[in-house]
C-alpha cells in the first residue's frame, strides 16, 4: 500500500442524518440520499473517492455505524469548517451594519450597501470566502471566485454548528489514483466514485485557481482520467455516479465491464434537467452480498 495520510475525524455521541451538506457545495449528491440509505455498508470499507462535501460519506456513516468510511477531501472542504467561527463573527457584523439600510433578500445592493460590505470585509480575515461571496453574488460568480456585490442573500440567523456531520469518518486528501491504489486489495472494500462528469462544465471543482484565472470552463477531469479510474478499480465492487452526457456506458462497454444502473431525472425548477445515472460494477466478482443489496435499490 502506498503512503496516504489518514486523519480520523473525532466521533460524536449522536449523529444526525443530514438532508444536505452543511456548507453549500455544488454537485453534492443530496438527491441520491434515499438510494444510498437502502444499501447495507456495515462491516465494509466504503471509500468515497471523490468526496466533495462529504455528503455520501456522512450518509453512509450515519446509517451504517460499523462501516469504515474513508472520505477523500480533495477540495479541502474540511478546512472550511475551521473558518466557521470567524465567518459567523463577520456575518453577525454585516447584519448589524447593514440593518439601517433595510436590505431585502434577493434584491440588488445599493452603492451604500456595497460600501458597507467592502469596509466590513476589509476589517476581517480568516473567513470562508466562498461562503461569504455566496451572500452577495449569483452562483456563477461564486464558482469563478469573483467577489461581485450584486444581490443581498445574507443569512440573518447564526451559522449552525455541525460537529457530528463527519464524525468517525476517516479523511484523506489525495488524487483519486493514490486513494484507489491504497485501498485496492482489501477484501471488503467498495469504491464510491462521483468524479467530475466528463464532457460537462467542471469549473466549480478542484483546480479552482486555474478556472478562476482563465475565467473559462475547461474540463480538468479528462476521458483519460476516467478510463484510468475504471482500470484502477479493477475487479473491486464500485458505485459510479455519472450523467447521460458523460458516456460512461460506452466506456464500460468498450472495457468489457458489466454493470447495473439506476437512472434519475434531475429536474432543475420547471425545466427538464439532465439524467443522472448510478452504475454498479463488478457485482459478480469480489462483491459477496453486495449485488443483492444493489438489487434492493433498483
Ligand atoms: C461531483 S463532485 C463530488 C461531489 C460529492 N459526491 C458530494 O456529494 O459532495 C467531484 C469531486 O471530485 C473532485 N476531484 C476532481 N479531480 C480529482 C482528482 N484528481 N482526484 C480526486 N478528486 C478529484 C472535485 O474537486 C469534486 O470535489
Amino acid at each position: 500500500m502506498g503512503e496516504l495520510k489518514i486523519e480520523v475525524i473525532p466521533p460524536y455521541p449522536i449523529m444526525r442524518d443530514y438532508a444536505h451538506a452543511p456548507i453549500r457545495f455544488i454537485g453534492q449528491k443530496r438527491n441520491w440520499k434515499s438510494y444510498l440509505k437502502k444499501v447495507d455498508f456495515n462491516n465494509r470499507v466504503a471509500v468515497d473517492v471523490f468526496g466533495g462535501s462529504g455528503f455520501i460519506s456522512h450518509t453512509i456513516k450515519a446509517n451504517n455505524p460499523s462501516a469504515r468510511v474513508v472520505w477523500n477531501d480533495f477540495d479541502g472542504y474540511y478546512d472550511r469548517f475551521k473558518l466557521l467561527d470567524a465567518t459567523e463573527r463577520l456575518r453577525a457584523e454585516l447584519v448589524r451594519r447593514l440593518a439601517p439600510t433595510k436590505p431585502k433578500i434577493k434584491e440588488k445592493l445599493t452603492d451604500e450597501q456595497k460600501a458597507i460590505i467592502d469596509a466590513t470585509l476589509s476589517e476581517f480575515e480568516g473567513y470562508d470566502q466562498e461562503l461569504v461571496f455566496s451572500w452577495f453574488s449569483h452562483q456563477l460568480a461564486v464558482m469563478r471566485g469573483e467577489a461581485s456585490r450584486k444581490y443581498y442573500n445574507l443569512r440573518e440567523s447564526p451559522i449552525p454548528k455541525f460537529p457530528d456531520y463527519l464524525a468517525g469518518v476517516e479523511r484523506v486528501k489525495d488524487d483519486f489514483r493514490e486513494v484507489i491504489k491504497h485501498f485496492n486489495g482489501l477484501s471488503n472494500v467498495v469504491f464510491i466514485c462521483d468524479p467530475p462528469y466528463i464532457f460537462t462544465h467542471q469549473a466549480t471543482y478542484g483546480k479552482k485557481a486555474d478556472a478562476k484565472e482563465s475565467k473559462d470552463f475547461h474540463s480538468s477531469f479528462s476521458l483519460g482520467d476516467y478510463v484510468e479510474m475504471i482500470k484502477l478499480i479493477g475487479d473491486n465492487p464500485a458505485y459510479i455516479f455519472s450523467s447521460e452526457k458523460s458516456e460512461t456506458k460506452v466506456v464500460l462497454e468498450l472495457l468489457n465491464i458489466s454493470y447495473q444502473v439506476i437512472e434519475k431525472d434531475n429536474c432543475i425548477g420547471s425545466d427538464r434537467g439532465y439524467v443522472e445515472i448510478l452504475f454498479f460494477i463488478n457485482s459478480a466478482k469480489k462483491s459477496r452480498e453486495i449485488p443483492s443489496l444493489f438489487g434492493e435499490i433498483l
